[in-house]
């Protein structure tokens, strides 16, 4: 397209203000806009702009909420053959590459505000490895232990992509074949003024933010690594997020259930700490399984018991999935990717009509996003397995306070004191608090039941520092 075609286009669509500077552009700030233009969909911005920013969208409310069926940690009475078979299978899985790792890494990470791709953040107790060294650790576990190396795909974004993969080659890629690491970005949404207007970060670029982990679906697709996984063989993938390094990056029992209830996409649960906690519900609205956001499920059923005293809306969505490979080829075909998108009203810095860049005090913008839950509804089959908070969830999130590098580490000290109690070794405490610190290095240990085939100290001494590694 030609400047005047595609000033053209961004006219009729009311959004020409992006080209109030252009005029005073040189050749590399013209190219350098142009670029950015190109890559947008008018007409979906068009949509966009009128269905999501101008107007807030409401949340289609289910006419009936009920709670979700979710698989339990381990089987109940007349589970134990199908978590048997499940765990078989999730090893068999594994053993026929038929699993690719998938971790979303595009985020900006703006609350934790680390300088850099959050996966570089030093996040254990002792070594202080950095979220991507906990995550390749684990996977050349696993793939240790099934006998056939795990393919990791890991997805970035405009924001992050060259640091990251910076970071992997500088590191050796963390011992991980590189032939095996495939990295691709996410797309990109533009910001919107409030009344619906594009926003420029310059006079020759607009404000532009990774949109969304349900725009991995799509990325997957574009970027070919979706190509790449059929031509692989892998049939599913086992998505988590960056900022958690408790998460089980591989988990054949999950994977198992997911596989032989022919779910086409699977979820973790945890029970919520508290009927507000600010997390998604897994809840079927109109007989359909789906993530409910803490903000949009009613007060009234938030905080409904059942007669044992417990939630009855008990069921916490923690970001961690199975999905199939033709699960995301169906969702893909033709390439548009059909889920809602999520309005937050954010900061975000921009150039005024007279050029000068504004740094808002308080939300001046609209941000557009996709979230990778909204494709449970869409699923066949999906299921929803339970596991525990303290196995599993511990993300970073904050710099201080809640979800925070402090609590992370505390709570992975937490982990591997009771994956030692477990085995037998004596941890000291002083009230309820771990007396130690312990860091396990997942090549050492991937679970508890592993940690016990180790050769293990008989006691951990008070204050003591262990790592296994
Ligand atoms: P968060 O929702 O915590 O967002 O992402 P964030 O951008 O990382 O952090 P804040 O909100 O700015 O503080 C949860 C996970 O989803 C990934 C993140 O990298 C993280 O693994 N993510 C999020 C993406 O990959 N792309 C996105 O567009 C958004």
């Amino acid at each position: 397209m030609n400047a005047t075609e595609l000033k053209n286009s961004f006219a009729s669509i009311g959004q020409q203000s992006v080209f109030r500077f252009w005029d005073h552009l040189n050749d590399t700030s013209k190219h350098k806009l142009a670029a950015q233009l190109e890559a947008i969909d008018t007409s979906l911005i068009a949509q966009l702009a009128e269905e999501y920013v101008r107007t807030k969208p409401k949340f289609p409310h289910p006419g009936d909420i009920q709670p979700v069926k979710a698989y339990p940690r381990t089987a109940g009475p007349g589970q134990e053959s199908l978590y048997r078979q499940a765990a078989e299978r999730g090893q068999q899985l594994l053993k026929d590459g038929k699993v690719a790792a998938f971790l979303v890494a595009g985020g900006q990470g703006t609350r934790l505000g680390y300088e850099g791709p959050k996966g570089e953040y030093p996040v254990t107790p002792i070594k202080h490895k950095p979220l991507f060294l906990v995550f390749a650790e684990q996977l050349l576990a696993h793939s240790r232990d099934c006998g056939r190396a795990i393919p990791w795909y890991i997805m970035t974004s405009d924001v992050n992509d060259a640091p990251t993969r910076a970071f992997f080659a500088k590191h050796n890629h963390f011992g991980y074949d590189p032939k095996l690491i495939r990295f691709f970005q996410q797309g990109m949404m533009p910001a919107f003024s409030t009344d619906g207007h594009l926003l420029l970060a310059h006079k020759d670029s607009l404000a532009l933010s990774p949109d969304g982990h349900g725009g991995s679906l799509r990325a997957l697709l574009k970027s070919g690594a979706l190509a790449d996984m059929k031509s692989r063989g892998i049939e599913h993938l086992s998505y988590f997020q960056v900022d958690n390094p408790l998460v089980q990056c591989i988990d054949p029992l999950f994977l198992g259930l997911h596989d032989t209830t022919g779910s086409e996409m699977s979820s973790k649960t945890i029970p919520k700490a508290h009927a507000k906690e600010r997390v998604g519900n897994f809840c079927v609205g109109d007989g359909v399984l789906q993530v409910i956001e803490y903000s949009d499920l009613p007060d009234a059923l938030a905080v409904q018991k059942n007669p044992d005293g417990s939630l009855r809306f008990d069921a916490g969505s923690i970001a961690i999935h199975a999905l199939r490979v033709s699960f995301i080829e169906r969702l893909t075909a033709g390439g548009k990717l059909q889920l809602p998108w999520h309005r937050a009203e954010k900061k975000v810095n921009f150039v005024d009509a007279s050029g000068h860049v504004v740094k808002p005090d308080k939300p001046n913008a609209v941000k557009l996003e996709q979230f990778v839950f909204d494709a449970i509804p869409l699923a066949h089959n999906a299921i929803v397995y339970t596991t525990d908070r303290g196995e599993e969830f511990s993300p970073v999130k904050n710099a201080e306070g809640h979800d925070s590098p402090e609590t992370s580490r505390r709570d992975q000290t937490i982990r591997a004191a009771k994956w030692l109690a477990a085995a037998g070794v004596a941890v000291p405490k002083q009230g309820e608090e771990i007396d130690a610190v312990i860091e396990i290095s997942p090549l050492f240990a991937v679970s508890a039941e592993q940690l016990k085939t180790r050769k293990l100290p008989k006691a951990v001494a008070k204050g003591e520092q262990l790592y296994l590694g």
